[in-house]
């Protein structure tokens, strides 16, 4: 039911059932927050945005206070102000203010407004928590003494990715963000998604910095040095230079690397057409076995971490087909190896999870973010928007749609079908749009050759424990279960542009991308990995049908992203 409020003088209509902030910032009406996150973390907290209710005693959070009719509400009397700066500054009194060297400068929610309220950093100095840096873990940072409580990263890792890695620990004064018995974030059971670190509002929670080890191998005379880029980073790299969400820039991204010092630029999607290939095959031997369990896609290190971390019996059930990156480094070490040159190779991500996956496989000699690429560009002095487009270099540049949707939650399935289908029956079937648009579970029946196969299409791990639990009770039965563990697919990859969750949701994000990709797979003339060329020469004249050798570079045995000693050292 609508009823009517006033919101700073103007008469505004709303669903009765909402909040003061939702109603304000549905009508542009700002309103600052910092601990809010709309249905997974609403503990009204940081007290940043108070604002006066006309009859009321005290200010009220607009974040937690739901409309009443007539409600008269006033947003930025000095009132307000004074109480939202006073806010800052109590939380500031037990902040490590050492912004120039911080990751977030410049990108961080708390930063701007203790500027947007002129606040005094040193109003109620004291002591402070310590400064003490947990970096032994490959993809994320942890600093917790830019830490400010807001409990985003504590709820985001329970409620959407079911991790639980890190919790509010310690009381009162000494309480902080950490692990259970506070034990280093290697060994804890973070699987570096790095969704956390999308939502927290200061430098306590970063990604991994990998640009010195970039700008290293740049430097390098004696190597070829490569760059190879994952599918959803073209869809988000034009973010970080002011960019519509979601925006194509694939040919400036390739003009960008090239500039950079990359000797040649490749394309993890065809590394994506190679896993397909592979993967279909595992697939079609699968379903023979006419197993209980499932194939499980493995192409996720944060979902692949997380079995290893928590059903480790079920591992065995993932795909042994290596991830497009990982399987395209692998070939394309081979093949200049076999021609007597050295490469080093650098892979962009949008995944922080992958930093992990590569230190983990030991073949890949850097990973970077597609946040760390834009970081590059602009430390390289590179003006971004006026460049040229590229294409991606021979021979490892050529794909299908099918890998460009690898991006997004259901594309591995659908590639995967599109190839199997045209395997088994000889016919094509580019568009499968009952495995897209996933929510959470989706749960889809295929004809695959006259025999009906079910899948479920899985996207953050809160999801995919139901889904695991479900099939070891034997509740539930599938034939294929892809996982992705960030929610909406690698689009929204933990190593993707920051975006104001205050003006977007995370979901209309990683919407606005996923229909970039599916927008650009429409337009694409060959839509499965079977029609991909380069990689049927590939099978045929560098590999020449050794089946002992494909299964070396495009199969995994066993890898280990929980080692700890050498993480210490990186
Ligand atoms: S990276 Fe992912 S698993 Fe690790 S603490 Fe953050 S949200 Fe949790
Ligand atoms: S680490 Fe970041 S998201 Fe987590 S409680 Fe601290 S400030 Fe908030
Ligand atoms: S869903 Fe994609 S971005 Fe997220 S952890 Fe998995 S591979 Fe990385
Ligand atoms: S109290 Fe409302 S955003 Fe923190």
């Amino acid at each position: 039911m609508d009823i009517e409020i006033i919101i700073d003088g103007k008469k505004i209509k709303a669903d009765s059932n909402s909040t003061i902030l939702e109603v304000a910032r549905k009508n542009d009406i700002e309103i600052p927050t910092l601990c809010y996150l709309k249905g997974i973390n609403e503990p009204a907290s940081c007290r940043v945005c108070v604002v006066e209710v006309e009859g009321a005693r005290n200010l009220v959070t607009a974040c937690t206070t739901k409309i009443r009719p007539d409600m008269v509400v006033k947003t930025n009397t000095t009132k307000v102000i004074k109480a939202r700066k006073t806010a800052l500054e109590l939380l500031l009194s037990n902040h490590n203010k050492n912004c120039l060297n911080c990751p977030k400068n410049l990108k961080c929610d708390f930063q701007k407004l203790v500027e947007q309220f002129h606040c005094d950093t040193e109003k109620y100095a004291g002591a402070t928590t310590e400064n003490h840096i947990d970096d032994t873990n490959h993809a994320i940072v942890r600093d917790m003494s830019k830490c400010i409580l807001c409990g985003k990263c504590v709820s985001v890792c329970a409620k959407l990715q079911g991790c639980s890695a890190i919790t509010k620990i310690n009381r009162g004064f000494e309480t902080k963000v950490g692990s259970d018995f506070d034990k280093c974030m290697q060994e804890s059971s973070c699987i570096g998604c790095g969704q956390c670190v999308l939502v927290c509002p200061t430098g306590a929670l970063t990604q991994k910095n990998d640009i010195p080890k970039v700008l290293d191998i740049l430097e390098k005379t004696d190597v070829i040095r490569i760059a190879q880029v994952a599918p959803s980073v073209r869809v988000a790299i034009g973010e970080e230079f002011g960019g519509k969400i979601g925006e194509f820039a694939e040919g400036k991204m390739v003009t960008a690397l090239k500039e950079i010092g990359f000797d040649y630029v490749f394309d993890v999607n065809m590394g994506a057409d190679f896993t397909i290939v592979e993967e279909a095959q595992e697939l079609i031997e699968h379903l023979k076995t006419n197993s209980k369990y499932p194939l499980f896609t493995s192409c996720c290190p944060g979902w692949f971490n997380y079995v290893q971390k928590n059903y480790p019996d079920m591992e065995k059930y993932l795909s042994s087909s290596k991830s497009p990156n990982e399987m395209l480094a692998s070939i394309i070490k081979y093949y200049f190896e076999e021609q007597g040159k050295k490469v080093e190779i650098v892979s962009v991500m949008p995944c922080t999870g992958k930093k992990r996956e590569v230190f983990a496989h030991g073949v890949i000699d850097a990973c970077i973010t597609t946040r760390e690429l834009g970081e590059l560009i602009r430390l390289k002095g590179i003006n971004f928007n006026k460049l040229a487009d590229s294409k991606f270099d021979d021979p490892f540049g050529e794909y299908t749609g099918g890998a460009l949707i690898f991006g997004v939650t259901g594309g591995v399935t659908e590639a995967a079908l599109r190839y199997a289908v045209h395997k088994l029956t000889g016919k094509k079937r580019n568009i499968i749009e009952d495995v897209r648009n996933s929510k959470g579970v989706k749960e889809v029946e295929v004809d695959l050759g006259g025999r009906t196969i079910r899948l479920a299409i899985v996207h953050g791990l809160a999801n995919a424990q139901r889904v695991i639990e479900d099939i070891i009770a034997g509740e539930k039965h599938y034939d294929f279960v892809e996982v992705m563990a960030c929610p909406g697919g690698c689009v929204n990859g933990g190593g993707q542009p920051y975006v104001d969750y205050n003006k977007i949701s995370a979901t209309e994000v990683a919407k606005k991308r996923a229909a970039t990709i599916y927008k650009a797979d429409g337009d694409m003339k060959f839509k499965e990995a079977g029609e991909n060329k380069g990689v049927a020469k590939v099978y045929s004249e560098l590999f020449k049908g050794d089946h002992e050798l494909i299964h070396k570079l495009l199969h995994y045995v066993h890898v280990d992203y929980d080692r700890v000693e050498e993480s210490k050292d990186n």
